[in-house]
């Protein structure tokens, strides 16, 4: 299963970050009618945070959701890069001294060390509209019908945005340095369920919507979302605290950020067991799939047995 796992994350990675790669380079090069080429400053700082590494876990969930389905992987690339510069853009604004302040990200210095903070919050807001762009080309390349289409916009954009990922950053900041454990139990899972899982969530929808899913269906793996999404976070918190940063590629600044963490809240152990359950609730949801969700199991544990 590791091995099968292993190679299904590396081919499907490398895929994705060859056409991100592509699809930013013809954008930034090649004028469109009555649109000039970008400036160098964004294909350089756009494609540097791009490039540098990075687990790919949503858009190889959009492709998975879609293959669930029945519609090949290549065929939702373009959504599946979308919501890759999507999060990109929230890791860059992320890092930036006036939320997280990190230097460190994906191994490299963060975008604002490198190309300035007006540059790297530019970066952002190019990768987060780019990708609205992407989505609606990948829409009408399928023919989608007009109702199709708006539900994939709508469904990125209110995961993006503040009822979804935008929304989870602002209440993550609010709750910094709040010392009450009762208001921080009652935010954290508010917190962690938007700004992490509302993307991982918006991810598998998109597939879903363009792969025609229906109504169940789109349901079931928005609950799947939800419950890998938490996961996800809780992880990323016990990494925060324990994990090994060269592996990670960042430094953790959590502790020194006064963030409201699972590990602050339960503790590692307590913390671990509650995104194992989260997983197993994530496994449930797929029934619907039969053998067509094997990889969306895999991706469920690995979520929660990363180092990474
Ligand atoms: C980091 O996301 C930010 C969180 C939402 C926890 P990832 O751990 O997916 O980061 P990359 O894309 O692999 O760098
Ligand atoms: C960030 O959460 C989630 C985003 C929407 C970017 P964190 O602040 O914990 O992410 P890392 O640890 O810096 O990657
Ligand atoms: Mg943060
Ligand atoms: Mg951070
Ligand atoms: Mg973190």
């Amino acid at each position: 299963m590791q091995k099968k796992l292993d190679t299904y994350l590396k081919t499907r990675g490398k895929r994705v970050a060859h056409s991100l790669s592509s699809l930013v380079e013809r954008r930034g090069k090649a004028p469109i009618p009555f649109l000039a080429p970008m400036p160098a400053s964004m294909r350089k700082s756009m494609k540097y945070s791009l490039m540098a590494g990075g687990k790919r876990l949503r858009p190889i969930l959009v492709m998975a959701a879609a293959e669930c389905r029945g519609l090949a992987g290549s065929k939702v690339i373009k959504t599946a890069c979308a919501m890759e510069m999507i999060h990109t853009y929230s890791l860059i604004h992320d890092d930036l001294p006036a939320m997280d302040d990190d230097d460190l990200r994906r191994g490299k210095a963060t975008s604002h060390k490198v190309f300035g903070e007006a540059v790297a919050i530019l970066a952002g807001d190019g990768l987060l509209t780019m990708a609205f762009e992407l989505a609606a080309e990948n829409a009408a390349d399928l023919n989608l019908s007009g109702k199709s289409t708006s539900e994939l916009i709508r469904v990125i954009a209110a995961g993006s945005g503040a009822r979804g990922m935008v929304g989870g950053q602002a209440a993550d900041l609010e709750a910094e340095g709040k010392r009450s454990k009762a208001s921080a139990r009652k935010s954290l899972e508010y917190i962690h369920t938007h700004k992490t899982a509302a993307l991982i969530t918006a991810s598998l929808e998109a597939g879903a919507v363009l792969a025609k899913a229906p109504v169940s269906q789109r349901k079931a793996l928005r609950e799947y979302g939800h419950a890998i999404g938490l996961a996800f976070q809780i992880v990323d918190d016990i990494l925060d605290r324990v994990g090994d940063k060269k592996k990670l590629g960042k430094k953790g600044s959590d502790l020194e950020n006064d963030k409201c963490t699972f590990p602050r809240l339960y503790g590692i152990e307590g913390s671990r067991a509650l995104a194992r359950r989260q997983t197993a609730k994530a496994h449930r949801c797929l029934a619907p799939f039969k053998d067509k969700a094997q990889p969306l199991h895999w991706l469920a544990d690995y979520v929660l047995e990363r180092d990474r």
